[in-house]
């Protein structure tokens, strides 16, 4: 399979290196090998390094130039030893051996192989990789393995929603979740929030926020949009959660914690058509089909919680993880995407904007696009 065939095949040996190669010094980015030992961490479920990792890639990111010398990170925030070690590696040698090592790694490859159908989680993943199985076709053939409805469509719909999403494409989609919502309530408050809030030229998928002007009301909203997206024949997989959201909880210290407003993840079939631009879909060449899957994600809080929902979904994952970090160590604050709580105060601050958020926790406000971290 692909995966395999992009490897490198030569493995050498640090010394062989040392000895056959000149010392090279290179510039580089290193926020990839970083993600990817982040991955790697995931999968063993080594929480502590892979945030450290994430938290470095993130730093390395922000830089405003490639890094030439080691000197150049000497100074740097959130760096640590191991990250330290591959960057000398990298600047060294052009490369790292720790990370490439990890790129040849079998049960790293299936579990990344895995890990990339929508439905299924690093648990599931594990669970195929021990039974021996290291393909998708392995699993898709295998007798004894019960795909829920999630993952039968993340098999189904597999080289589309593994496809990025364009910036024209979440235009499209955007049209069509505007239409549909307005069509069921005129007064809907409807917001792009996630990466193409953030301005990113690509995605995963597509996600928005919606609420109603009056408390209560966005009760019911979501189950209609869907029933509406079913009519219009677009729906192609639904998975709605109904909110679970407690008003007397207080906000949650733990990031991954999901939040309990109303939401549905959605696989919506968007043609050819209603897609501007020369290119249009995102297709494989000589697919001649003129639609393509997108994922899309809809979330409904209340209007009070609004601010705290849109700050939340528009990210990036480390932009929110910094911000709560930020807020709990220096304001001694607890912010999720349902809430801000004082623990000085032991009060809830209210919020109507994100400027609102920002500005309670004392910060100036940061632009959707500059919350890429
Ligand atoms: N998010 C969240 N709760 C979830 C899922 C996502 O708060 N249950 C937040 C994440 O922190 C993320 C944002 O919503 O920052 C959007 O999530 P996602 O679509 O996964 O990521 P994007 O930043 O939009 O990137 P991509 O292009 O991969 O979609
Ligand atoms: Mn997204
Ligand atoms: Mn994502
Ligand atoms: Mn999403």
């Amino acid at each position: 399979d692909s995966m395999r065939e992009g490897r490198p095949v030569r493995v050498e040996t640090r010394h062989s290196i040392q000895v056959r190669e000149p010392v090279v010094s290179v510039s580089v980015c290193g926020h990839l090998p970083l993600c990817e030992l982040a991955e790697s961490s995931e999968f063993n479920e080594s929480k502590g390094p892979c945030l450290a990792f994430r938290q470095a890639a993130s730093v390395l990111k922000s830089l405003p130039s490639a890094v030439h010398c080691l000197k150049a990170i000497q100074g740097l925030p959130c760096l640590g030893e191991h990250t330290k070690a591959v960057m000398e590696e990298i600047l060294t040698f052009g490369r790292s051996f720790k990370v490439e090592e990890i790129r040849c790694d079998e049960r790293y490859q299936a579990l990344k192989l895995f890990t990339s159908v929508f439905g299924v989680g690093p648990k599931t993943a594990e669970k195929w990789y021990r039974r021996g199985l290291r393909s998708l076709q392995e699993i898709l053939t295998e007798p004894n393995i019960q795909l829920n409805r999630m993952q039968r469509a993340g098999f189904l719909y597999y080289s589309d929603i593994s496809k990025a999403v364009s910036k024209a494409e979440a235009k499209a989609v955007g049209c069509i979740i505007e239409e549909t919502v307005h069509w069921i309530a005129p007064d809907a408050i409807l917001a792009l929030t996630g990466g193409f809030r953030r301005g990113k030229e690509y995605g995963h998928d597509v996600d928005f926020l919606l609420t109603m002007p009056e408390m209560g009301k966005e009760e019911g909203l979501l189950l209609h949009v869907i029933d509406r997206l079913k009519d219009q024949g677009i729906l192609l997989y639904c998975d709605y959660q109904g909110s679970t959201f407690d008003v007397s909880k207080l906000p949650s210290c733990r990031f991954e914690d999901m939040d309990c407003f109303q939401k549905c993840f959605l696989i919506l079939r968007l043609e050819q058509g209603q897609v501007e631009g020369e290119r249009g879909l995102q297709r494989d060449p000589g697919d001649s089909r003129g639609w393509r899957a997108v994922r899309v994600d809809l979330v409904a809080p209340p209007v009070d919680r609004y601010a705290f929902a849109l700050l939340g979904w528009t990210g990036s994952r480390q932009f929110g993880r910094d911000l709560r970090t930020f807020a709990q160590k220096e304001r001694q604050m607890l912010l999720d995407n349902h809430a801000l709580y004082d623990k000085t105060k032991k009060l809830c601050l209210l919020a109507t904007t994100e400027e609102d958020i920002f500005a309670h926790l004392g910060l100036e406000y940061v632009e959707p696009w500059q919350r890429n971290a």
